[in-house]
């Protein structure tokens, strides 16, 4: 049995991944709150925003307000979605500090999600891979379905092998496997961090976990048994993706942050404000946050 890492970087994900798949319109100034609350948490990484047309993603066309009234907490990255060079300009202009290009690892949701083939997807990357090097901005590229797909059902490791070298040759500082509809299960997640660990360097490689079939924490801890050390989550849970029917949110931050600190691994976050952070976006919504320690510890303070 390999040693678990003392330390885990943590990428929340809630404002953009939670925030496009709310049905209700979530005010700019509401998202502003929400964002400031997490990077005060300690998340050294915050996924703020995402400059994607505004008819294919309505909840995200406050991107640019959002970033606008955020307060820049210093060491804090703020990361935005750019599926092209139309989106990488507008994250220029709205000072995102990382960019994310999103692919995929199967064919059909990439037509689905982003309205091109794979191999057209890395084309309009390159621009905006060589922008971003060219302005000294990170540049972070995600890869949906690499454990299973909900149009195409079953996602080879060889497709994922070979996006995951695709990104890596753009130049990407950190590569996201993603599990988008959160069918993964632990020996299958190891076996595809393994499989991606081959094409990029492990301690650049993040896992990002919906948790549709409550599968995500056992699929972290699977991940940190074979040395990956960065993960993604979504305060309270929140979250789904819009071209992903039935997919429900990333795993809630304030679940993982119980089971890292239960295991003595240091994050650098404050599960107490995360907490807090998840009951005041939960109350807006007007619905019960959907993790389960945050509600604990709520339910218990109270
Ligand atoms: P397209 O229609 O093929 O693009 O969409 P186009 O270049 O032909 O342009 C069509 C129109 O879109 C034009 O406007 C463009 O200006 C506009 P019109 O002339 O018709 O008025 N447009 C844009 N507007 C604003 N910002 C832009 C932009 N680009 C074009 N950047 C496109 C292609 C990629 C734009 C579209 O399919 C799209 O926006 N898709 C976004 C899908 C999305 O955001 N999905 C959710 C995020 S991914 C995710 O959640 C997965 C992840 O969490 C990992 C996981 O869990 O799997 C990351
Ligand atoms: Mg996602």
């Amino acid at each position: 049995m390999s040693m678990l890492p003392q330390q885990v970087k943590l990428v929340e994900v809630g404002p953009r991944d939670g925030l496009q798949n709310e049905k209700q319109e979530v005010p700019a100034d509401v998202k502003i709150e929400l964002v400031n609350r997490l990077a005060d948490a300690g998340f050294v990484n915050v996924e703020a925003a995402s400059f994607v047309s505004p008819k294919w993603v309505p909840q995200m066309a406050t991107s640019a307000a959002v970033m606008a009234g955020i307060r820049r907490r210093p060491g804090t990255l703020y990361s935005a979605l750019t599926p092209n060079m139309q989106g990488f300009e507008a994250a220029m202009a709205a000072g995102a500090d990382e960019v994310v290009i999103f692919g995929s690892a199967s064919e059909a949701f990439s037509q689905k999600n982003i309205n091109c083939s794979i191999a057209e997807s890395i084309a309009r990357f390159e621009p905006v891979a060589a922008a971003a090097k060219a302005r000294g901005v990170r540049l972070r590229g995600s890869i949906s379905c690499s454990f299973g797909c909900p149009y195409q059902g079953a996602v080879p490791l060889s497709a994922v092998a070979d996006v995951v070298a695709r990104m890596a040759a753009l130049g990407c500082d950190e590569i996201d496997i993603a599990d988008t509809i959160g069918v993964a299960t632990a020996r299958q997640t190891q076996a595809v961090m393994e499989t991606a660990a081959h094409a990029f360097h492990l301690e650049r490689i993040a896992g990002h976990f919906h948790d549709t079939y409550g599968q995500a924490l056992a699929n972290i801890y699977a991940s940190l048994e074979v040395g990956v050390r960065i993960f993604h989550s979504s305060v309270a849970g929140l979250g789904g993706c819009p071209y992903a029917k039935g997919a429900t949110g990333n795993v809630a931050s304030e679940d993982v942050l119980y089971l890292l600190h239960g295991l003595g691994i240091a994050t650098g976050v404050d599960l107490d404000a995360v907490v807090d952070a998840g009951q005041f976006i939960a109350a807006h919504l007007g619905r019960k946050a959907a993790s389960r320690a945050g509600n604990a510890i709520a339910a218990k303070r109270a």
